[in-house]
């Protein structure tokens, strides 16, 4: 459920009228929906009733700071994978002191950076960074405290590159490694087991491998709490987005409608598979949610540059492009397509929706069919706030998108447009070409 909606035929995020948005600040511009990010927090939450939880927010999925700020008022820690987002978490005036780190390759300087901030719990992927962790603690004085990612060797059923829990990914120990592993941290003089971790994919749209998952991992977290004495169990993030059905799926009468067969999970039937395998350890459950809880919170807002008919097909071609958002080009995936301004008795038009970029990959949408638009009008492509503003790039020197946060009527820029003097402020011509 999310708060996009057309108040008449114009296309609101909750009282706001996203065409004054797109003029007033340019496009391409993405919004975000303040009411639908606490939505999607506070009904996460309240499914795991019965669990001491800490909702990780992963921000990856977008970390500007006022969605930062946002979250942490609710009440979220954060899972965080960079030094640099460890410092946006601090420039947020948010807490890193029950945030998680997660990563392949933390560096020295960043883990470093994570203790002196009082880091919750590294997420451990492998013994040489075991290794690594207790020797900049050793360093330091003091004890790391961790948690070891468990690859549990489930098939997510989700795309290729997004899914992480089958063995043959580069991510975390296999559990029949995992307690060799958990005996050798042990013995480290300056690691703390804390917790143990698992995440085994992105956009999961149904909850027989998250329960799976869980089934496999819940019986040794109870020996490692035995054992060593841990407090935590890191259940990952996951949970899937409505992509296809996006704009209808903002009502509750589209939730309804869907045959139970078929419903796209929701955090009430995650909780009610979930609590039951987890209340038993009696420890403290961690979730690393990104995408549930910005992916419908967002919309990438952009103008019609022109409408080319080609022959035998129709190229709309608008002002973003892959750069802005790469998802469709990176993972070929779907974003639903809606105009600014509805109107019921114009002609439908099949188009294939494409950017200025120099490459064929450049394309949002293949043979989408809308309402016909012309130059100069805007079009939104739906849940584009998970993965989508965090992914862009200055590829063409094109300047990162503006952002903009809505609550109620209210809104405010909250990412500036990039300048081009920004973009070329730390380059410089070499000596020998002076
Ligand atoms: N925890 C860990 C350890 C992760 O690697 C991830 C995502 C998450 C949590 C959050 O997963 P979520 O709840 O958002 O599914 N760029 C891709 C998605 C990459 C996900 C990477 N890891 C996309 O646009 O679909």
């Amino acid at each position: 459920m999310h708060h996009f909606h057309y108040v008449g035929q114009n296309l609101h995020c909750e009282s706001v009228d996203l065409a004054e948005v797109a003029r007033l600040y340019g496009t391409p511009t993405y919004v975000t929906s303040a009411a639908t990010m606490a939505d999607n927090y506070n009904r996460l939450a309240n499914s795991l009733t019965g669990l001491d939880v800490q909702l990780c927010y992963a921000m990856k999925a977008n970390s500007g700071l006022a969605v930062l700020r946002h979250f942490a008022r609710l009440g979220a820690a954060f899972d965080l994978v960079s030094g640099g987002e460890l410092r946006r978490v601090l420039a947020a005036g948010a807490d890193v002191k029950r945030s998680v780190f997660a990563g392949v390759g933390k560096t020295e300087a960043e883990i470093q950076l994570a203790l002196e901030s009082g880091i919750f719990s590294f997420h451990v992927e492998s013994e040489p960074e075991l290794a690594r962790i207790n020797h900049v603690a050793g360093k330091m004085g003091v004890k790391a405290p961790i948690a070891i990612r468990i690859n549990p060797d489930v098939d997510a059923h989700t795309h290729a590159k997004i899914t992480t829990g089958k063995s043959d990914n580069k991510f975390g120990i296999p559990l029949k490694f995992a307690a060799a592993a958990y005996e050798a941290a042990s013995k480290y003089p300056h690691i703390q087991l804390r917790g143990v971790q698992m995440h085994i994919g992105s956009q999961l749209t149904e909850i027989g491998p998250f329960a799976e998952a869980v089934a496999k991992v819940a019986p040794f977290a109870a020996e490692l709490k035995a054992k060593y004495g841990i407090t935590y169990f890191s259940i990952g993030g996951g949970i899937g987005i409505v992509y296809k059905d996006a704009l209808a799926s903002g009502s509750a009468a589209w939730w309804d409608a869907q045959p139970a067969a078929t419903r796209p999970l929701t955090p009430e039937a995650y909780g009610a598979a979930l609590v039951p395998l987890l209340q038993p350890l009696g420890l403290k459950i961690l979730l690393e949610p990104g995408r549930y809880m910005v992916g419908n919170a967002g919309v990438l807002l952009t103008r019609v540059e022109h409408l080319k008919r080609g022959s035998g097909k129709n190229f709309l071609i608008v002002d973003a492009a892959m750069n802005d958002l790469v998802r469709p080009a990176m993972y070929e995936a779907f974003h639903e397509i809606v105009p600014l301004h509805r109107d019921t008795t114009r002609r439908a038009l099949v188009a294939d929706v494409v950017g200025p970029i120099c490459e064929s990959g450049d394309c949002f949408a293949k043979d989408r069919q809308l309402q016909e638009v012309g130059e100069g009008e805007y079009i939104a492509l739906m849940s584009a706030g998970a993965y989508g503003s965090t992914m862009s790039s200055r590829y063409n020197t094109r300047a990162l998108p503006a952002e903009v946060m809505v609550q109620g009527s209210a809104f405010e820029l909250v990412t500036a447009r990039e300048t081009f003097e920004s973009m070329i402020a730390h380059e410089k011509i070499p000596a020998f070409l002076k």
